[in-house]
């Protein structure tokens, strides 16, 4: 994608004033803010009417970078030359002379940090003085954004700027591991365990539940298109959309898929457009047919699970 620096100039100049602004990743658009700045903080949970005790994540260039607001350990160091920048976010300890707001933390004394991949964002992020704050740019406990029409549809005119970077690549929500002592998965998402896994030579935990206040998403409802949700359906009732993995080549109206032959990073990438396309349609339920549990199957049904719970 052709980088526009007139676009990123813009997203830069409204950031430095305390705006927020949406910006593109790889995983999904963030919602972001100035993360040092409790003033511009506050319009993130504002505009997202997000709960206040839901702590966001910084997004930094590099782990250079990250040094003034974090420690971090070898497990870290080993992971993010691997991984980073990419889809994995890390919960570190703060450092007591971090800067960051106290609005982004609710004020605990872990931070989850990000290093996106997109070049639009990282080229945003070079020229800013200050780590940026970004939730998934979508209204609370809805489906994230995957393009900048999915965030317009969300916020309208409320957004200030949203800064274009095409559809994004992967469009699941990164991966969230807590890498202070023993590592543990707190989300799924788009990169996977068991790769996580073999870099780090060991197993890892896997925490990945949402009534637990500590861990992500502990809103009951999450990723949800705003209509009930129905998995592993094999029969249809009427009047339901059905998304199935792969293309069942049926003409029928109420028929949606998420890749053409079952391919998973494919569906991944497809999900939350189709939700909210079916939504769009005015279907008032989806029936969802079996989706393997493998690789980003299992981020994919993850977020169907969480979105059922109408
Ligand atoms: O891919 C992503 O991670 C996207 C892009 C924009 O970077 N961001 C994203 O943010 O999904 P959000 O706010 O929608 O989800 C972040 C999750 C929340 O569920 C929050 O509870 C959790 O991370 N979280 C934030 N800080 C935490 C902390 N210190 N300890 C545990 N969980 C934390
Ligand atoms: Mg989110």
């Amino acid at each position: 994608m052709k980088i526009n620096l007139a676009n990123i100039k813009k997203a830069q100049k409204l950031l430095n004033k305390g705006e927020c602004v949406a910006i593109p990743t790889e995983t999904v658009y963030g919602l972001a803010a100035n993360a040092y700045s409790d003033k511009a903080c506050k319009k993130i949970y504002k505009l997202k009417k997000r709960p206040q005790n839901n702590p966001l994540i910084v997004h930094y260039l590099n782990n250079q970078i990250l040094k003034r607001d974090c420690s971090f350990n070898n497990d870290f160091l080993k992971l993010y030359k691997i991984f980073c920048p990419g889809p994995i976010t890390f919960i570190l300890n703060l450092k007591k002379n971090s800067k960051i707001s106290k609005i982004v933390t609710n004020r605990k004394k872990t931070l989850a940090v990000r290093f996106p991949k997109h070049p639009v964002t990282r080229n945003l992020l070079k020229n800013l003085n200050f780590p940026l704050a970004a939730p998934s740019a979508n209204l609370s406990s809805k489906v994230s954004a995957v393009n900048s029409a999915d965030v317009k549809d969300d916020f309208g005119k409320k957004v200030k700027y949203i800064l274009e970077g095409g559809k994004s690549s992967i469009g699941l929500e990164s991966t969230i591991i807590d890498i202070r002592n023993k590592p543990k998965i707190l989300r799924l998402g788009g990169l996977e365990i068991s790769t996580i896994e073999k870099a780090l030579n060991k197993k890892i935990i896997t925490r990945n539940n949402p009534q637990k206040i500590s861990s992500p998403g502990q809103l009951k409802l999450h990723y949800s298109p705003g209509i009930p949700i129905r998995l592993n359906v094999k029969k249809i009732n009427k009047g339901e959309a059905y998304l199935s993995i792969k293309n069942m080549r049926k003409k029928k109206p109420n028929f949606y898929f998420l890749s053409k032959n079952g391919n998973l990073n494919e569906a991944a990438k497809n999900l939350y457009s189709i939700l909210r396309k079916i939504k769009k349609n005015k279907h008032k339920s989806i029936a969802v047919g079996k989706i393997p549990n493998k690789g980003l199957g299992r981020t994919i049904n993850d977020r169907l699970k969480r979105a059922s719970k109408f």
